[in-house]
């Protein structure tokens, strides 16, 4: 079983512990967030304890007292400079979630993979991880087809979504091939439609909770253990694993 520190408990912390709770797979031994908190109930049987870690030192002399095997950041992009020399010590996993990394932030994660194993994936759904490997794929099967994007979100979401233009940059189509419909409470739908000369395909993602944030971790977590030292996008956790089954379904 792979002991696992959360480090966050916001919206999306709290859908992940959950789920790493619910995995046979995985031991949540504690959280990790900004303000200290009693231990947190994640289960009628389950209390997590949670502390507040705001040097580097408070990480060394946690992580000597309660050892774990990975980290799973789900809190903002300063976390990781504050737990990343503990971690690098101990060759801890880490599977960071954190969105707005900067340039500067993404070289020190370079960096902390030069002598542990490193993910950082700024979108962790394995279903929207799997749109765009399809989606690129299918982009190089046939250049020829007409490509549009939609996306619909909930009434008051302001912005284009950003998976919709990691999408668009990824199978390299212009950003103004993407639809954004604003309706009611969706929680997130992306569809990417080829259109051929005579037939259509249609690559559907829709998002249900942030729950699928967890199982993304938990894939995340259980991929990236059989891997060497160095810094791996989803993606690249995706194309090993299809390889992989490729070749054994070839052998
Ligand atoms: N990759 C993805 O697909 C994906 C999906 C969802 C979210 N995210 C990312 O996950 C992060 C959290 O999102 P959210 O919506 O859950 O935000 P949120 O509700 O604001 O939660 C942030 C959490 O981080 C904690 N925190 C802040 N600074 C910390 C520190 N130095 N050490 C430990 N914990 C700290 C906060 O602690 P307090 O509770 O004590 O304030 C809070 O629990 C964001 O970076 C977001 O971009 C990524």
């Amino acid at each position: 079983m792979i002991k696992v520190g959360l480090v966050g408990f916001g919206k999306a912390g709290q859908a992940v512990a959950q789920v790493l709770q619910d995995d046979p797979r995985y031991e949540l031994c504690w959280i990790a967030r900004r303000s200290a908190s009693a231990p947190v109930q994640i289960s009628p049987e389950v209390s997590v304890p949670v502390a507040a870690l705001a040097t580097p030192d408070d990480w060394n002399a946690w992580l000597d007292a309660h050892p774990v095997d990975a980290l799973v950041d789900f809190s903002n992009p300063e976390s990781l400079h504050l737990y990343g020399e503990a971690m690098r010590a101990r060759r801890l996993m880490l599977v960071s979630a954190i969105s707005a990394y900067s340039p500067a932030d993404l070289d020190y994660a370079h960096g902390l993979a030069a002598d542990t194993r490193v993910l950082c994936s700024p979108n962790i759904t394995v279903g929207i991880n799997f749109l765009i490997m399809a989606a690129r794929l299918l982009r190089k099967i046939a250049p020829f087809a007409d490509v549009e994007i939609v996306e619909q979100h909930f009434r008051d979401k302001p912005e284009v979504s950003g998976t919709a233009r990691k999408i668009a940059q990824s199978i390299n189509v212009d950003e103004d091939r993407i639809t954004s419909l604003r309706l009611g409470g969706i929680v997130g739908h992306h569809e990417v439609i080829f259109g051929f000369p005579y037939q259509t395909v249609r690559l559907i993602h829709n998002s249900i909770e942030r729950r699928a944030f967890g199982t993304g971790a938990a894939f995340a977590l259980a991929e990236l253990q059989k891997c060497e030292n160095g810094f791996y996008t989803f993606d690249d956790l995706m194309m090993r694993m299809v390889r992989h089954e490729l070749l054994t379904e070839q052998a």
